[in-house]
């Protein structure tokens, strides 16, 4: 806002000093994300993935920026993912920067086009406007990578529970294996 000053976020200090919000989302709270369920997941019940948002006001103006860590491994063979989410301001674009790992994001609109694209180092992500995005892993290390989008556009998880993806990814002999929904 108005009284903002320039500031720096080191995200290298995550844990320690770290000021904005963390999310955290274990295999329980998003199991029903996934085709099966894995008894053993349902009793250790890790984290699939943490989001480090930054110190930033949910207002028109502001740009959101956050960290994301989605955590390898599989549900019986489906990748780790996230929740995905159309924006609730659907007229809100994004934009993913990799660090680490690989993934892909998978895009779809309500008039049902999909699109996967992959993310990892070197690799910026322009999602349009419309577009519903959910990340997958499909490496053996943590998946980080940057976003950053209007500070309004607000999440609209809903769509997605009751729609899905067009595709989950799964692991393959040699590679990875897409499947319809
Ligand atoms: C923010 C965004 C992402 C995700 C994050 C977690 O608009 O698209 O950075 O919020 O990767 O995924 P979700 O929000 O789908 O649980
Ligand atoms: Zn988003």
């Amino acid at each position: 806002g108005k009284d903002m000053k320039p500031f720096v976020v080191n995200f290298s200090d995550i844990g320690i000093d770290f000021k904005g919000n963390h999310i955290v989302r274990k295999y329980n709270d998003i199991k029903h994300i996934f085709k099966t369920t894995d008894p053993t997941l349902e009793r250790e019940n890790p984290v699939i993935y943490e989001v480090f948002e930054g110190p930033i006001q949910e207002k028109e103006g502001e740009l959101m920026f956050l960290i994301t860590i989605l955590y390898p491994g599989t549900v019986n063979g489906e990748f780790f993912m996230t929740k995905g989410h159309y924006h609730t301001v659907e007229n809100t674009a994004e934009v993913y920067l990799g660090l680490r790992g690989k993934g892909l994001i998978l895009c779809q609109t309500k008039k049902g086009e999909f699109e996967a694209v992959e993310i990892g180092p070197n690799k910026v992500v322009y999602i349009p406007p419309f577009w519903a995005h959910r990340t997958v892993n499909i490496s053996d290390e943590p998946l980080i990578f940057f976003a950053v989008y209007p500070a309004h556009a607000g999440h609209d998880y809903e769509t997605v529970e009751k729609e899905g993806f067009k595709k989950r990814i799964f692991r393959g002999d040699n590679g990875i294996l897409f499947v319809e929904q």
